[in-house]
Order: structure tokens, then sequence, then C-alpha cells
């Protein structure tokens, strides 16, 4: 007889008071990812298509105000949302959290400590998590008196520039070595402030699939050499765009970075959380020649411009139908404006419950409460 396979039930959890119901095992990040918006912690270091990521830069700390129903004391630290995984009944706060926002105000400090605000010379501008991220919780000055440490730019081969200055250190590129290439020739060397891409990463150019460390880089540590420079990202048209590609590894579908009929870069197509996208259930990762050598419109089939759905300056003045992020903030409202998070009467007794503010014409005085008492 065939033996019955059992769904595991799901669970319930409730992240900035907000409910979703997701699978057994899922992390905090992923739960907050389903409800989409401003919910969802940023993620420097998780990349959902690298196995092992997460857990290095802890811009994903959330309270957990309660831990689940069976057990429901508050967890006694902020934790890695991208590490922690649901529990039933499970509360957590994001930017419902004061301690949060002060806590990633820190590490956004702390990550800026050695990295350059070279913004305006970096190719990474733009579509750079971290220039996001300092723009939300940045400080407008450093409290840093020490020098900072910094490296000189290293070609790694003719496609990838390293600047070591502008690491953080999230370890991604040594997971695409290790995942997707034959053989990992790079990683992190040393401890604390002498921690480092080792130089080793020359080596990885062999391989078919290295140009991927650059799309997952959050930062412009790892750029693209045939791209340096060139162009302003939110200057081009991001174009969706495939070709029959004889890599059985590569998934063949990009993003053309264009200009007119100009080809300026081409990448792997990334979802809404800045990551490459999946199809048919495997990341979309694209080989060296896609990448590099295919810089032709007429190399590819051109489907159609690009959905820009993050929050990027890419997509500002683009195109008419924007898709705007899931805004899940509304709803939680239940129908009052955005200014109105809180009725004074419910929770004071200082003006009557009776009067309204807003039903007064002109502005209100001592009568106007006397009146009614
Ligand atoms: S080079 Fe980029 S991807 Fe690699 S560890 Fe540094 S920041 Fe992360
Ligand atoms: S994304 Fe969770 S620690 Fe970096």
């Amino acid at each position: 007889m065939a033996e019955e396979i059992k769904t595991p039930a799901k669970i319930k959890v409730i992240i900035d008071n907000i409910t979703v119901e997701v699978e057994p095992g899922t992390t905090i990040l992923n739960a907050a990812r389903k409800i989409g918006g401003e919910v969802t912690p940023p993620a420097m270091c998780y990349y959902s298509k690298l196995e092992g990521s997460g857990g290095k830069c802890r811009t994903c700390l959330v309270e957990v105000a309660a831990g689940s129903t069976a057990d429901p004391r508050p967890m006694p630290k902020l934790v890695a949302s991208c590490r922690t995984t649901v529990m039933e009944g499970m509360v957590v706060k994001n930017i419902t959290s004061e301690k949060v926002i002060d806590a990633r105000n820190g590490v956004v400090e702390f990550l800026l400590i050695n990295h350059p605000l070279d913004c305006p010379i970096c190719d990474q501008a733009g579509e750079c998590h971290l220039q996001d991220l300092g723009y939300d919780h940045g400080r407008a000055g450093t409290r840093y008196q020490f020098a900072r440490r910094t490296f000189k730019r290293e070609d790694i081969g003719p496609y990838i520039q390293l600047h070591m200055t502008r690491c953080i250190l999230c370890y991604r590129c040594t997971y695409v070595a290790d995942q997707i290439t034959e053989k990992r020739v790079h990683g992190i060397v040393d401890r604390g402030d002498h921690a480092a891409i080792s130089t080793y990463i020359s080596r990885a150019i062999d391989n078919d699939f290295s140009g991927n460390m650059i799309d997952v880089c959050p930062v412009g540590a790892l750029t693209d050499r045939t791209f340096r420079f060139k162009n302003r990202v939110w200057f081009t048209k991001p174009m969706d765009a495939h070709r029959n590609c004889d890599n059985p590894k590569c998934c063949g579908k990009a993003t053309l970075w264009m200009r007119g009929d100009e080809v300026y870069r081409d990448t792997s197509r990334k979802d809404e959380w800045g990551e490459v996208q999946s199809y048919e259930g495997k990341p979309g990762w694209i080989c060296n020649t896609c990448r590099f050598e295919k810089k032709k419109a007429n190399d590819w089939e051109v489907e159609g411009p690009t959905e820009v759905s993050r929050h990027s300056v890419i997509g500002q003045n683009k195109y008419d139908s924007l898709s705007i992020p899931n805004d899940p903030i509304t709803p939680m409202l239940n129908g009052k404006k955005p200014k109105l998070l809180m009725d004074i009467h419910n929770v004071s007794e200082v003006n009557k419950p009776d009067i309204h503010l807003g039903e007064i014409d002109g502005p209100a005085h001592g009568d106007d409460f006397l009146k009614k008492v």
C-alpha cells in the first residue's frame, strides 16, 4: 500500500503586526520576504541561491517579542533573521522596533568605517545595497578617528577588478566560487581588521562562471572591467534578452544594459531582492561567454524592457508602468491615514472622546470642549 505523505502544517508568525503563514523551517527573513515591502529586513550577506550564506553582516537583525505560542517569552537579544527559523505564534518586530532601527544604524556605521563613500566614482552606484542602506540608516558624519584600511585595486584577469577597500566581507563571492565554479581558489584570509579576500582570487578567472561573483557582490568591490566607467546604470535601459547558449550550466537569460542600440553590459536577471532569478527551480547564473563576449544586440533575442521593482534610481523616469513594491503598511493601518497611526482617544482622556478636532471649524479653543461637558 502506498505510504501517505503528509505535508507539514504551516506555521503562523506575526511580523510587524502582519500575520503570515509559512512552511516549517522557513527563516524569519524569508517569511518577511513573503509579506514584502519595508517589513523585509535588509540582507547584505544572505543570498537565497547560495547555500550556507548569511549570518555575517548583521544588517538583518530583528527583535523577537514572543518566541512561540508554547513559550511566549521574548528572545533576550536581537537575532539575525536570515539564520533564525520561525516558530508557531512567533511575534517579530522589524520596522516597528526602535531597538532594531538603532542596531541597524550601528551596523551601517560599522560597515562604513572602512567602506569609502566614493559612490560618485563607483560603478556600483545606483545598484549598491550599501548605498541604499546608507541613505536609510547612515549618519551624516563619522565618529571614527583612526586610519582606515585601504588596498590597491587589483585586476583579476581580463574581466573583473577587485577593489578590496570596498569589500564588506560578506563571503558571497566565495560561495559562488565554491558552488558554481569547479574549484574555489580564493577565500578570506586573516582575521579582524586584517581580514581580506585572498589574492588567489586571480586564479578564479579560469572558470567560465567567475563573472557571477560580480553579480552577487553587494557593493562595488568586484566590478565588470568591460563596463567600468563606460556609463552610469541609471542612464542605461535594462532589457530582458535570451540566447541559445551551448553551455549546459548557463541559463542563457540575461539583462542587457543598453543605450540606444548599444549594449554596455550583460548581467544575469535579478529579482526584487537583487538576487539572480530562478528558472524551473534553479538559479539563473550565466556563463562568461554570454556575459563578456556577446555585447551586440543581435547576439540576443531581445524580449523587452526589464521590470525594475526595487526602489532603485535605475527605474526613475524610465517606465510608465514601473512596478511599485508591495506596501504592507496601508492594510495594517486599517483604513487610517498613514500619519494617524494612533488614535489619541484610545490612549488619553485629556480630550473628550466625543469631540473630534477634525470636525471643529478653524482652530480649537478651550470653549469647544467646555460646551459639550
Ligand atoms: S568582494 Fe564583494 S562579494 Fe566578495 S566578500 Fe567582498 S563584498 Fe562580498
Ligand atoms: S543578511 Fe543576515 S547576517 Fe547578513
